[in-house]
């Protein structure tokens, strides 16, 4: 019988319960023991009972709670050889043949390294004596499969990352209720939102609302950002808008590569000799990622979840490592460095302030 341990990694998102109960029961319904590793590449490297044997039941109710049960943590240890040494050990001990993991890019690029390092990392426990020949035997080669999950929305290669949606739905709620009462005062509020890197929660949340401004880090403002949000407040404002938001993802920048914060655009709403507005800033935080998921982020995370089941079951050695995606509402497999390597290249276009390049990446992104 074949072992196929599941584990989130990184931020949590959510969905991530959607993930574990779907690969556990279709591992299960595969044939499968299905194994769940706890604390994210922590509970590998500790293993004991950090890496437990779940049945049907035990994942019963997951789809509708939020973050992630199986918890996650971010693991110094597994950044070094020796940690991944004693996760592989810890992974063969367990008898765990195959692992899905459920993360960012970052979790997803580590579960890579760990995949192509496999074969030296067994022979270095034989070598040491640590396990006997016979035991790795079966252990030759590891497969792994990513499944992103991330409410940044920030991987290339998949339309959209298990708990973006949920994030934008969260965002898109607290501004309507910021919006009542900004209407109430004639106010202006700057709420901040989350995506490191990535503005796709600032743009859509901005379209989803109907904001007056928007800043993210992939289209810095011009020089004149200044004179251009104001003078389109002022234009909406002489329109009879009683209510002013300004949208902001937590990597916007300038031209100059300068970081744009709330407390720059507020004082610049509420500057007497300008708007004047009575301004304030709303820091929308973890609220974005805690809670349940929206319907979307479950479909995607069981539909996912399936299908990262039947590529670990499929993959052979010489397959590239895969991650489940969703291009043009079709689930699919698609190689994960390629996708790793073209999120990391709009991140590097934007440190070197290439947003032409960033832009230009994204857009190729969304018409692929
Ligand atoms: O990647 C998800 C995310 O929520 C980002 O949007 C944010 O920048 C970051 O994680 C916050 O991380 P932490 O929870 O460690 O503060």
């Amino acid at each position: 019988k074949k072992k196929i341990a599941i584990m989130t990694s990184g931020g949590d998102s959510p969905g991530m319960n959607g993930v574990v109960r779907a690969c556990v029961r279709m591992a299960i319904h595969m044939g499968c023991d299905a194994y769940c590793v706890y604390e994210g590449y922590e509970g590998l490297v500790q293993g004991g009972n950090l890496i437990r044997k779940m049945e049907w039941h035990d994942v019963r109710g997951w789809l509708s709670e939020g973050g992630t049960l199986i918890g996650t943590a971010r693991c110094m240890a597994f950044y070094e050889r020796p940690g991944r040494l004693t996760a592989a050990k810890n992974m063969i001990l367990n008898g765990i043949d195959a692992l899905i993991i459920c993360g960012g890019d970052g979790s997803l690029t580590g579960a890579d390294k760990f995949r192509a390092e496999w074969p030296s990392l067994i022979e270095e426990l034989v070598t040491k004596g640590e396990l006997k020949p016979e035991q790795v035997q079966r252990y030759k080669h590891l497969n792994i499969v990513g499944l992103v999950g991330s409410i940044d929305n920030d991987l290339s290669g998949t339309d959209a990352t298990i708990g973006c949606y949920s994030a934008l739905a969260r965002i898109c709620y607290a501004v309507d209720l910021i919006e009542a009462t900004a209407s109430s005062h004639s106010r202006a509020f700057v709420i901040e939102v989350m995506g490191r890197h990535c503005g796709w929660l600032a743009l859509m949340a901005g379209v989803a609302t109907g904001a007056d401004f928007i800043f993210i880090p992939e289209k810095p403002s011009e020089d004149n950002w200044r004179e251009e949000m104001c003078s389109i407040v002022r234009q909406h404002r002489d329109l009879g808008k009683r209510k002013t938001i300004v949208i902001i993802a937590e990597g916007a920048l300038d031209k100059q590569g300068g970081k744009i914060t709330p407390t720059m655009v507020k004082d610049l709403l509420a500057d007497k000799d300008g708007l004047g507005l009575d301004t304030r800033i709303t820091t929308l935080g973890h609220v974005q990622r805690g809670g349940t998921a929206v319907a979307y982020d479950r479909m995607l995370a069981t539909l996912q979840g399936v299908e990262a089941v039947r590529a670990v079951l499929e993959a052979t050695p010489e397959t590239e490592t895969c991650f489940i995606a969703i291009t043009e509402n079709k689930i699919i497999r698609k190689p994960l460095m390629e996708a790793v390597i073209d999120t990391q290249k709009v991140a590097k276009a934007i440190q070197r302030q290439d947003f032409d390049e960033a832009m230009a990446l994204r857009d190729a992104e969304f018409s692929e």
